[in-house]
């Protein structure tokens, strides 16, 4: 069984834990229990976003009763650092969705810009419609009015690591949420 340490260290920057496995287990199954209701006797394309929402989706996933696809899309914002670099870029999507219920798996949405640019270009490939399952929000860094229908937990403006989320690509495999440390 994995020990959760109270600090994990990424380079030079301290990482201290803010969420556990077990709340983030229920914040999942709540999501996946709104999602079956809500698209009952729909048949949804899900799309997982990469890498970041790898962990959520598989979670959230194991718990849809839905008759459901499952795609992955690779969109990019952050390089290594902690700031988003306001330039999104997406690839690694070739699937047809005309006229398919879209629900895209993201990771976190920070300034919104990644969910509003996979908006837009899905929207141009005309499904029956299209909406968003966030695992973390932070709706004090929005800088578009994107609507996320499905936030598993809303948290401050800070920077987090674990269960999929990174600093230069590591600490994904933390199955908590760690928050950046600045007192360290
Ligand atoms: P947005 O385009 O500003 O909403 O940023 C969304 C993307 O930035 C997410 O999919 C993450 O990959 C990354 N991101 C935003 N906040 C954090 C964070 O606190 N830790 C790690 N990655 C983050
Ligand atoms: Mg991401």
């Amino acid at each position: 069984m994995f020990h959760l340490p109270d600090y994990y260290t990424i380079n030079d920057k301290t990482f201290k834990v803010m969420i556990s496995p077990e709340e983030i287990k229920k914040s999942v199954t709540e999501t996946a229990q709104r999602i079956n209701k809500d698209f009952k006797g729909k048949k949804p394309l899900f799309i997982i976003t990469l890498k970041g929402a790898m962990f959520f989706a598989v979670d959230l996933l194991r718990e849809i009763e839905l008759d459901c696809e499952i795609e992955t899309i690779s969109a990019k914002s952050y390089g290594t650092e902690m700031t988003s670099s306001g330039e999104v870029k997406i690839s690694g999507f070739k699937t047809d969705i005309t006229g398919k219920d879209i629900l895209i798996i993201e990771d976190i949405v920070d300034s919104g810009l990644t969910l509003s640019k996979l908006f837009k270009e899905l929207s141009a490939c005309n499904p029956a419609s299209i909406s968003a399952a966030a695992f973390l929000s932070k709706p004090a860094m929005r800088k578009t009015d994107i609507h996320v229908e499905y936030t598993a937990m809303e948290i401050a403006p800070e920077f987090v690591v674990g269960y999929g989320l990174d600093y230069a690509e590591k600490g994904r495999q933390l199955p908590g949420i760690y928050v950046l440390d600045e007192t360290k």
